[in-house]
């Protein structure tokens, strides 16, 4: 299941991703906004988090004006690797260096054919492995104070 949810500046990608991907018959569950009224998107960027971080989601995709705010807010829950990506190269070596499990994606600065570019391209790239594996473990082993 792949774990969907904005805020007010990203409902409008959020609902067309959304369709996109039910189109493809992949299973998503949407954690909201579920409007444009002005909401607060770490609200949303905790419920993805949680729900990828304990595996009731495979992965998650996060959208507010900048992808910035979920970003940061869904890189404070533990497992999270969120990356803000902005075309396709960028949502490639996401996956293949940093085996992101979240993908963040700002709104008010891609337009929709290149974010569902980016989703697909997210959605279908493995982590590559290797080299990388020691390093994301060093990611995850990070702890707050
Ligand atoms: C909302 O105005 C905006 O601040 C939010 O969508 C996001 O861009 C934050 O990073």
């Amino acid at each position: 299941m792949i774990a969907l949810g904005s805020d007010h500046a990203g409902f409008g990608l959020k609902e067309k991703i959304k369709q996109y991907l039910e189109k493809k018959g992949l299973e998503i569950k949407d954690y909201g906004c579920f409007s444009e009224e002005s909401v607060d998107y770490p609200d949303y960027a905790e419920k993805v988090a949680r729900a990828v971080s304990s595996n009731e989601a495979e992965k998650g995709i996060l959208i507010c004006g900048t992808g910035i705010g979920m970003s940061i807010a869904a890189n404070k829950v533990s497992g999270i690797r969120a990356a803000v990506c902005w075309d396709e190269k960028s949502a490639e070596m996401s996956r293949r260096h940093n085996d992101a499990n979240i993908l963040c994606i700002g709104a008010r600065l891609i337009d929709q054919e290149l974010a569902l570019k980016i989703v697909d391209i997210w959605l279908s790239t493995d982590f590559d492995g290797g080299r990388h594996v020691k390093r994301v473990k060093k990611i995850n082993a990070i702890t707050y104070e």
